[in-house]
């Protein structure tokens, strides 16, 4: 596991794009997994920016998104708000679990189905939560698990309560699963802050267990990780 370190999340977001700006430069085709939450968001300002001052075209692009909370479409908005409005990526190579899908169990065998269909994922973002999620994956989870319905944790529900201030916060989400993620051929993990420190350690001194989820990155053979300095606080 690679780990660069930066001053700020100013400094990581645009390293971040950086990284991701030149493979979609460069590939003729591309599966990007993308994460929502906090931490990327000002990667994907940046890639909007160079993709506009370059006039990049995102066609050869397809996306698959790590996660969406059920019965909703937050994070549906969240990125077309922060990426997809900004490119001309075809619509229908945006992918995202449904939350809203009639059957779950369903939705989640047929995401599984369309990313073994675009053969894989190139390069997956991830973010990683204080608990050491990874898309919504909570401790506990199996290392094998594929896109699943999840119970969030309190800690992930408290950490979310702010996207949610005008309707109620939903209590589960449609994640791709742990298996899912570790197939991806390459793998770029985002960290900010103090607060993810403990989960930053964990991945770089601690060992397998499923109870800390992101473990299961150890063993990948293609991980980069970006921390600012809070985040790695702890490895020092
Ligand atoms: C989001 C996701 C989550 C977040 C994690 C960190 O798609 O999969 O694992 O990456 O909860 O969230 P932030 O960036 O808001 O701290």
């Amino acid at each position: 596991m690679k780990l660069i370190t930066v001053s700020d999340e100013e400094e990581l977001s645009r390293i971040a794009a950086d990284i991701l700006f030149t493979k979609v430069k460069s590939a003729k085709r591309l599966v990007l997994g993308l994460a929502t939450g906090k931490t990327p968001q000002g990667m994907y300002r940046y890639l909007s920016k160079y993709s506009k001052e370059c006039k990049q075209t995102f066609q050869h692009i397809h996306t698959v998104n790590l996660d969406e909370y059920v019965g909703s479409t937050t994070y549906h908005a969240y990125m077309e708000e922060h990426l997809f409005r900004h490119i001309d990526i075809p619509r229908d190579q945006i992918h995202i679990p449904d939350g809203e899908a009639a059957s779950l169990i369903e939705e989640c065998s047929k995401y599984e189905q369309m990313i073994k269909e675009l053969g894989g994922i190139d390069l997956q973002v991830l973010g990683i939560g204080e608990n050491g999620h990874i898309g919504f994956n909570e401790p506990g989870t199996s290392f094998d698990a594929r896109t699943h319905v999840v119970q969030l944790t309190d800690s992930t529900l408290k950490a979310n309560a702010k996207y949610f201030v005008d309707s109620e916060q939903p209590k589960q989400a449609i994640t791709m699963g742990i298996g899912t993620i570790l197939e991806s051929k390459e793998i770029l993990l985002l960290a900010i802050g103090e607060r993810k420190a403990n989960a930053v350690k964990e991945l770089f001194k601690g060992s397998l267990s499923e109870d800390i989820p992101a473990t299961a990155l150890i063993n990948h053979p293609n991980v980069t990780v970006l921390a600012d300095k809070g985040a790695r606080k702890l490895l020092d």
